[in-house]
């Protein structure tokens, strides 16, 4: 089998490393334990793009040659990267000897194939973006990522034969439909090549102008452009073409931000056609991490750096909040008051409290140690089954990178053992003397954290061994072999009875919300859309009891449309109605900060466990409806064919509260 391999950006060391950075590394971390828990090697490559214009004016500026001035800063990035709880990757730097020798061969086998070429060339440069722009792709004549305008410059330099490419690149695109994803970049990508405004790229430097970068090695005036070099990166960093890490891992996939979509989802495939090397398999992009709702940078002085709020919420909640709060693919914001809401709600209220609780019962009805479970009831069988479909949504959607919707999914679960520990009521039993059924409860209770525990090893590794470990679970996780999540889904056993636990727990103590520093002062939630006024709510044809259209539908013109608040929302949680077996009821997230009940005659259709974590479309202003006891506020939409009713959803994922119109 071969190994499962993911690269983050080769990071630009003319800037200290801050949170994009991190976020983009730590989901690298995170997708190869995820992995890993799925039976495979896995490893990433991470590293540091040291050469060109920026680092060289970056390293004058500090007074410094260039040598000094990247040694310091790659250091930097290095050093951060176990800090953040990371692992299992390996570190590249572009000015490494194997890597210039490398990108020389590359260099070298293209030209050999006749895809480069030298010629005169005239256009606008962008000293911010170290490449050429032509006339087209200037926005008003400004650079569109600096807002600069760009110096015309005339010089022989060397091209790559990319437009040669364009055209394979867009069936591939077009044939493998989560070769770029989240859907966004992939349509934006090929409307970028159906525009027509991509031509050869220039791919050296004049050493008159530049000689911090790799000499091209058929014209030692000349230097290579820095994307080319570092895009090579990600196959230098395995060894030699054909060594045996080349053949186990590549073809790989890319994570970036949608910064740098262009040279990854166009330059690199072409590259890797021309040198006659197979092209990666996902190019996975997510969004910014904004802080007080603008892209951070150091004018602004709201630039986050991971490692002060490592120190200051330790690193599993920061992790946590990451994964939780980014929609992967769209823009989120970071603010410290989110961070400790998050802790303080999930973390400590819902997961560290029924760690807490369920253990200090353990020890006081059972010695701390796990009891023989006896006759199941139908409550411990609904959590039986709501375990292996938490378990089932979470790898499914992590496997998608969809790591917010994921944990929501398990959340469902630690949720519901909350509620369960409420109504089972442990110490009601035992005052009882009723320790068969005490005994059931506990056991259900500690098996099902144990797999709450297994499923956070990716996302919170260093709380997950906490866990296990006051599970007794000493050998799980830390030590190899990782445990398999998909066995661990088809059987809820796995924790034996007679296993010694901890007494007591205190995994997440509460943050008291005063003394955050100033990026706290960012507002909360940039994803929670904004309601429009609609003041007026004019009628409209409703469903009829059957969830069936009504016959007739009068016209109404758009300003009475305008009225129907639609909205997109995920569902985070779905049972059936106990009163009522045609109906769902879902608990559903509008970016509302409460989740709305909304009830849907679905029941025939899906079972609750396959819709949790789907996205929908709803109608939210509504009149509440009371359906036999349940009040629905709102309305899923549904389509009716062949008398089946089908849930309509957005067809890539959006921010949940999203307007429909
Ligand atoms: N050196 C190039 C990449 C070459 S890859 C062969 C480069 N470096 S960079 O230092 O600018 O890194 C850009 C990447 O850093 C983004 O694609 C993303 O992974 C991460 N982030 C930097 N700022 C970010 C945010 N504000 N939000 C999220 N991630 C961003 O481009």
């Amino acid at each position: 089998m071969s190994d499962f391999y993911v690269t983050t950006p080769i990071y630009y060391v003319n800037a200290r490393p801050h949170l994009g950075h991190a976020y983009s590394t730590l989901v690298a971390d995170a997708l190869v334990r995820f992995h890993r828990m799925q039976g495979e090697n896995a490893f990433f490559v991470t590293g540091s793009d040291e050469h060109g214009d920026k680092i060289m004016r970056s390293a004058e500026k500090n007074g410094q040659t260039p040598r000094e001035f990247v040694d310091a800063i790659s250091g930097e990035f290095r050093r951060l990267w176990p800090e953040l709880g990371i692992d299992n990757y390996r570190f590249a730097r572009t000015t490494d000897d194997d890597h210039v020798r490398f990108v020389q061969k590359i260099l070298q086998r293209v030209y050999d194939a006749g895809d480069i070429y030298f010629a005169e060339f005239s256009g606008h440069y962008c000293y911010g973006c170290e490449r050429f722009y032509t006339e087209k792709e200037l926005e008003n004549g400004l650079c569109p990522q600096h807002l600069a305008k760009p110096e015309f410059i005339s010089e022989k330099n060397y091209f790559f034969r990319m437009s040669k490419y364009l055209p394979w690149i867009k069936s591939h695109i077009e044939e493998h439909p989560d070769f770029i994803r989240p859907e966004r970049y992939r349509s934006e990508v090929l409307a970028m090549l159906d525009a027509g405004v991509l031509e050869d790229l220039c791919i050296s430097r004049p050493k008159s102008r530049l000689t911090w970068g790799i000499e091209l090695p058929f014209d030692t005036d000349y230097v290579c452009y820095v994307w080319f070099d570092a895009l090579l990166t990600y196959l230098s960093a395995l060894g030699p073409l054909n060594c045996e890490d080349f053949k186990r891992c590549w073809p790989g996939e890319h994570l970036v931000a949608k910064d740098i979509l262009k040279p990854h989802a166009v330059f690199w495939p072409a590259i890797l056609k021309a040198a006659g090397l197979p092209v990666y398999t996902h190019l996975n992009v997510h969004g910014y991490w904004l802080s007080r709702n603008t892209k951070m940078s150091k004018s602004l002085g709201n630039v986050v750096d991971p490692l002060e709020m490592v120190k200051k919420y330790a690193i599993d909640p920061f992790r946590y909040f990451l994964f939780r709060e980014m929609h992967f693919g769209s823009d989120a914001s970071f603010s410290e008051e989110a961070l400790v809401g998050r802790i303080n709600a999930d973390l400590a209220n819902d997961l560290g409290n029924l760690f807490s609780r369920v253990l200090s019962m353990t020890a006081k009805y059972f010695s701390s140690h796990v009891p023989q479970p006896c006759k199941r009831h139908e409550a411990d069988d609904a959590i039986v089954e709501l375990c292996a479909s938490s378990m089932r949504n979470f790898t499914q959607l992590f496997g998608k990178i969809q790591f917010a919707q994921a944990l929501e999914c398990l959340w469902v679960l630690v949720r519901a053992l909350n509620k369960y520990v409420d109504s089972q009521a442990p110490w009601a039993l035992y005052k009882q003397g009723n320790m068969e059924r005490l005994a059931t409860v506990m056991y259900i209770l500690l098996a099902a954290m144990r797999k709450v525990a297994l499923c956070l090893w990716p996302v919170m590794p260093v709380t997950s061994c906490r866990m296990l470990d006051q599970l007794g679970q000493t050998a799980d996780v830390k030590t190899p072999p990782v445990p398999q999540i998909n066995d661990e889904i088809a059987s809820f056993e796995g924790l034996y009875a007679g296993t010694e636990v901890a007494a007591q727990s205190n995994l997440f103590p509460r943050v008291e919300t005063e003394g955050a520093s100033e990026v706290k002062k960012a507002k909360p939630k940039e994803q929670k859309a904004v309601k429009p006024d609609r003041k007026q709510v004019a009628p409209r044809a409703e469903k009829n009891d059957e969830g069936t259209p009504a016959d007739v539908l009068p016209e109404i013109d758009f300003e009475a449309f305008k009225t129907v608040d639609m909205r997109v929302g995920t569902i985070i949680e779905a049972s059936k109605h106990p009163d009522a077996d045609r109906i769902l009821v879902f608990r559903i997230d509008f970016g509302e900060g409460a989740p709305r009940q909304i009830l849907s005659g679905l029941a025939e259709y899906y079972t609750p466990a396959e819709l949790v974590g789907r996205q929908v479309c709803a109608v939210l202003n509504l009149k509440p409806r009371k359906i036999r006891g349940l009040v629905s506020n709102g309305m899923v939409l549904t389509a009716l064919q062949d008398d089946k009713l089908t849930l309509i959803g957005p067809c890539t994922e959006m921010p949940n509260g999203s307007s429909i119109a």
